[in-house]
Order: structure tokens, then C-alpha cells, then sequence
């Protein structure tokens, strides 16, 4: 039994998959799960009620009150080791991207202190429109967990993207998430992510076009797998607020650098993914600086590397990971840079690739170690690529 006393709620909204759902519950009844449905009004249309409550042996839960009865959402997301919802509505995908709160689910959602799995399902239509990708990548980004959906027979009659994925699919994710989740626990880790602004004057600095994601990215991937992170994240929009996730927000590289050697020597694993301004301005001028000169140069003077300050302080029971943009003799840079920095492993991350690099969703990466190792990666999400550096971390340190 792979899910032996796990404790699942299980949300499921009105999608025609819906009916996958009663096949979900039993699979997870079968492998040793207890299991709590909640449904959405809109789903009790595509399977009943009574179906999932005699195959998860509990009542199923639809409204915050029923008569004199109010279904306390905040215990139940504290009771659940994980909140499944599939299948995901357009409609509850929307909502949950928004922070609604006009139905139980949305509530335990909103409540949930556990880690949210989603398997949407929708048709293909539905599934391409920008706002459908847009929420599912805000949804991503608070954290949850996304279960890709599959090709194939629509409920439209058509062929294409947008099908849940199948039950068993949904179930080994599962298995692999509570795989992943113990495997850190009790290590702490550190991540930078972002990019650095050196100040010219009070409104102009010096910067780069850093997204951030690609840090952000493991930092959730190393909460996932159970470790306390502390991300050091340079300016980029929106605010992280995960679980566990100590975020330290800087501007510059020396503010980088001081929040970095803050929190170093406690740190069981450090990922460097900030792209760090190799230059400053040597001084920041304290007003504005008006256009008079034809032409104009700034001195600039260079930042210090946090990375090999870090890899000069390192001890023999942390791992150090950086790394290396490059768009020429990628390896034999990437490989200088693990020496020079005495890093234990780096991350090459070519430019060259299309798909790759700064401000996309995707990319493509070389891990090398200072053992010798070295594994190419295709070109993947940056949430998935960020499971491979973890992977990859974990099996250089045997956890
Ligand atoms: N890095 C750092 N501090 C700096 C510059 C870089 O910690 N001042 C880290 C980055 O976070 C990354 C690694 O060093 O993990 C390599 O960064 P990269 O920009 O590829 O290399 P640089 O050291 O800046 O060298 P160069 O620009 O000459 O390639």
C-alpha cells in the first residue's frame, strides 16, 4: 500500500471527468489513504454525491452550512497531508487564482496549510485560451502542484489537449510528491534568485533582465522535498509567500552578499541562481543627474562574488551550487567556474538554446560536479528543470 495512512481531501468540480473521480477515490482507498470529498455544487451534475461517500466510507462535504452545521474548512485543510482537486474546472481554476471563497471547496483551498495537487481538465478550446494559462501559471507560482493534462477524446467530441490526466497518473504523482517530501527535512537550504540593481543616482541603476523564476523554482522545489528555505531574492514583481519559505528581499549585490553570509553557516545546501551584477557604480550620486554633458561615463567597480566568498567559507558537510550563463565554450567555462568558485556543482545554462534563459518559462541545462559527473538536461518548465537540479543535489549528497 503506497499511500498507507495518508490523509486526502479530495476536491472535485463540475468537469465530465468528474466521473474519473469515483475511480480516483478507490485507488486511493486501495493503496491505504483515508480519504474526504468535498464537491462543488456544479459537480454533483456529473457524478453523485452518494457514489463517492460509499467509495471513501465518509460523508461528502458540499456546503460551508448545512442547517445548524458548518463545515469548519480550516480543520479540514489541517487535517489533509495533501488537498487533491481533480478534476480542476476552468471555472474553480479561475476562482482559485482570484482567492474566491464562495463554496467549501474554495474555502479548505484557501485554508489548507498542506501541500495542493490540480489536475485540470477542460476542452481544448478552453485549455489554449492565454487566461486558462495565465491563472494556471499564477497557481503554480503560489505553490501548487500541476498534474499535466493529456491528449486525446474530448467530451466535445473532439481530439486534443485539455483531458485529465488518467486516475493511475494522478495517484503516482501523488506517491511521488510524499516521496519527495521527506527527503530534506530537517536540512536547510539557501537560495538566491533574481537580479541585482546597482544604483547610478536615486532613480537610475544598473540591472538585467532576470526573471527570477528560475530560483524561485527551486526554492519551491527544496520546500517540496521538506527543507526550510531562506531565498534571497533580488527586485522582481510579485511577492513569494510559501510555507516554510523565509524570503530576504535585496536590491544590490552587497545586500545580496550580507544576507547571504547571514544565514550561510546554518545552510545544508545553498543554490546560487541570482543573476548578480558583476559591476557597481564606484558612488551613487545623491540627486538626480541632470542631462548636461554631451557624453557621460560612470565608474563602476566590481561586486563581490557571492559565490566564491561562499565557496571559500564552505565546510565539508554543505553543498554549494551555482551557475554559469554562458554563450561561448560553454563546458570548459561552466567546469572553470566549479574550480574557481569551489563550487560542488554547477548549473550550466546555455543562451544559445532558444527557449532557454532569461524571463522564459522554459529552459535547458548541463549539471557538472566537482566528482566528475556530469548530466544533460532537456529543455523543460523551469519547475521541472528545477526538480532535476534538486534531484541531482539530493543524489550528490546521498540523502
Ligand atoms: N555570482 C555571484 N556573485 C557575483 C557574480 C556571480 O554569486 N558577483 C554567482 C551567480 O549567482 C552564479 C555564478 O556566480 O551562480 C556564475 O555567474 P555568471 O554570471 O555565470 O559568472 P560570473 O562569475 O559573473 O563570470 P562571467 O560574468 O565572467 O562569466
Amino acid at each position: 500500500m503506497l499511500l498507507k495512512g495518508k490523509k486526502i481531501v479530495l476536491g472535485v468540480t463540475g468537469s465530465i471527468a468528474a466521473y474519473k473521480s469515483a475511480l480516483i477515490v478507490r485507488a486511493l482507498i486501495k493503496e491505504g489513504a483515508e480519504v474526504k470529498v468535498i464537491m462543488t455544487a456544479a459537480a454533483k451534475d456529473f457524478i453523485s454525491p452518494l457514489t463517492l461517500s460509499t467509495l471513501s466510507k465518509h460523508p461528502v462535504l458540499i456546503d460551508i452550512f448545512r442547517e445548524d452545521t458548518w463545515s469548519n474548512h480550516v480543520m479540514l485543510g489541517r487535517w489533509a497531508d495533501i488537498m487533491l482537486v481533480a478534476p480542476l474546472s476552468c471555472n474553480t481554476l479561475a476562482k482559485m487564482t482570484a482567492g474566491l471563497c464562495d463554496n467549501l471547496l474554495l474555502a479548505v483551498y484557501l485554508s489548507a496549510t498542506c501541500p495542493v495537487m490540480l489536475a485540470p481538465a477542460m476542452d481544448e478550446d478552453m485549455w489554449k485560451h492565454p487566461s486558462t494559462h495565465r491563472n494556471l501559471q499564477t497557481l503554480a507560482a503560489d505553490g501548487n502542484i500541476i498534474v499535466p493534462v493529456t491528449n486525446g477524446e474530448l467530451a466535445s467530441g473532439l481530439f486534443g489537449e485539455g483531458r485529465m490526466a488518467e486516475p493511475e497518473t494522478i495517484i503516482s504523482s501523488l506517491v511521488q510528491q510524499f516521496k519527495s517530501a521527506g527527503r530534506l527535512s530537517g536540512k536547510k537550504a539557501l537560495v538566491t534568485a533574481g537580479p541585482t540593481y546597482e544604483h547610478i543616482d536615486p532613480v537610475r541603476f544598473i540591472g538585467n533582465h532576470s526573471s527570477g523564476k528560475m530560483g524561485v523554482a527551486i526554492a519551491r522545489e527544496l520546500l517540496q522535498c521538506g527543507a526550510a528555505v531562506t531565498l534571497v531574492l533580488g527586485p522582481v514583481p510579485g511577492t513569494f509567500v510559501l510555507d516554510g519559505l523565509n524570503v530576504i528581499n535585496v536590491q544590490t549585490a552587497e545586500e545580496m552578499y550580507n544576507a547571504c553570509h547571514s544565514v550561510f553557516e546554518e545552510t545544508d545546501i545553498t543554490v546560487m541562481a541570482a543573476a548578480v551584477a558583476d559591476y557597481t557604480p564606484v558612488a551613487v550620486a545623491p540627486e538626480k543627474i541632470k542631462k548636461k554633458e554631451e557624453s557621460w561615463q560612470v565608474a563602476l567597480q566590481k561586486t563581490p562574488d557571492i559565490l566564491k566568498s561562499l565557496g571559500q567559507k564552505k565546510t565539508g558537510r554543505q553543498v554549494l551550487a551555482g551557475f554559469a550563463l554562458e554563450t561561448t565554450n560553454e563546458r570548459e567555462n561552466a567546469l572553470a567556474k566549479l574550480q574557481q568558485k569551489n563550487a560542488d556543482i554547477i548549473v550550466l545554462n546555455s543562451l544559445r538554446d532558444s527557449g532557454a534563459g532569461f524571463g522564459k518559462d522554459t529552459n535547458k541545462v548541463t549539471v557538472f560536479d566537482r566528482n566528475g559527473g556530469e548530466k544533460h538536461f532537456d529543455l523543460k518548465s523551469k519547475a521541472a528543470v528545477a526538480k532535476d537540479i534538486v534531484d541531482y543535489i539530493i543524489e550528490y549528497i546521498h540523502v
